[in-house]
């Protein structure tokens, strides 16, 4: 009887949970074994591993977070953290892994592959940045999180007259930036793949504020190179060229923390589902993700190291729509 393994890695995002339920129950169905590794990568080479059967995972497909538990793991970028992973896992008679997470998980999911361990990847990360899936579990929560912020802190600036630098997730991508830009109505979007300067946002300010807008909104990525705090320094400083009195909000780790939406439970039920069908016809060393709304597996020499570009049209869009 086959047995796999399923962990959670990296940032945790809401439909993790999800996906793994749905990893263990279609192996379930498939007569296989499946194991939760708890921690990620340091409990895989802990040896911390747990049955899970289908009932173990009852309850958890509306809960954010990772019931399994995550973590950073730097011992598992080195080759020996590697070679002690396969030895857990040989030790264990697991054959196939299936790693829930986001771009760092998967360079190690890769380095895996590459000593022979059957491995299959799921696209998890709130920053959609894996190249290989359009969109990746925890986006679209994220998303909506941050735009319930964004809604109430226009309230606000708008009846003082002010100026809002709201930064949001994202290391070295601007989706959730962009989006959330276009959705919650910026003035202007910043972010690490297009550059921009103080000066240029300073400018769609003081636009705005000569427009006789009651306030102005920029949505910054937190990789950005001029970050929100950066700005707010220089606004300061140019108070009287830009007319809004300006307040700085960084989201962060809220952005993680909430109940997946429906898009995300069904995004990762499907990528839960995709994975275990993926091991069933002997593929492996892939990244299980959505191609045009379809599941689709990618090569990890194609995920891996790849930049994800931001569509610049809809970069346009934004601007077009800040008028
Ligand atoms: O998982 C991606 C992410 O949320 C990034 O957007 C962010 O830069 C990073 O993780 C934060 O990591 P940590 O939770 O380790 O502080």
């Amino acid at each position: 009887m086959k047995r796999i393994a399923v962990l959670t890695s990296g940032g945790d995002a809401p439909g993790m949970n999800a996906a793994i339920r749905a990893v263990v129950r279609v192996a379930a169905d498939k007569g296989w074994d499946a194991f939760g590794i708890r921690e990620g990568y340091a409990g895989l080479i802990a040896g911390s591993f747990i049955p899970l059967r289908r009932r173990d995972v009852g309850g958890i497909l509306q809960k954010g977070g990772t019931v399994l538990g995550s973590a950073r793991c730097t011992e598992f970028h080195t080759e020996e953290g590697q070679r002690k992973a396969v030895r857990r896992l040989n030790e264990q008679d697991i054959s196939s892994l299936v790693v829930i997470g986001g771009n760092g998980s998967q360079t190690g999911a890769y380095g895996l592959s590459k000593l022979g361990v059957e491995v299959v990847g799921i696209a998890s990360t709130i920053d959609n940045d894996l190249a290989g899936s359009e969109i990746t579990i925890g986006v679209d929560t994220a998303l909506n999180i941050a735009l319930e912020a964004i809604d109430r802190l226009k309230v606000t600036a708008s009846s003082h007259h002010r100026g809002c630098l709201v930064e949001v997730m994202g290391r070295n991508c601007g989706y959730l930036a962009l989006m959330a830009g276009i959705a919650g109505g910026a003035e202007t979007v910043v972010i690490p793949e297009i550059e921009t300067t103080p000066e240029k946002v300073a400018a769609e300010f003081s636009d705005a504020y000569e427009r006789g807008k009651p306030h102005a909104l920029a949505v910054i990525a937190e990789g950005a190179r001029y970050g929100a705090q950066a700005l707010a320094t220089y606004f300061k400083e140019h108070d009287a060229q830009i007319g809004f009195d300006v307040r700085v909000t960084t989201l962060g780790h809220v952005q993680r923390g909430g109940t997946p939406t429906a898009f995300d439970r069904l995004l990762a039920s499907r990528l839960g589902a995709g994975a275990v069908a993926a091991l069933d016809c002997g593929k492996h060393g892939v990244l299980v993700g959505t191609i045009r709304g379809a599941i689709t597996t990618t090569p990890y020499a194609e995920v891996v190291g790849i930049q994800k570009p931001i569509d610049p049209e809809l970069f346009a869009l934004a601007n077009v729509l800040s008028r």
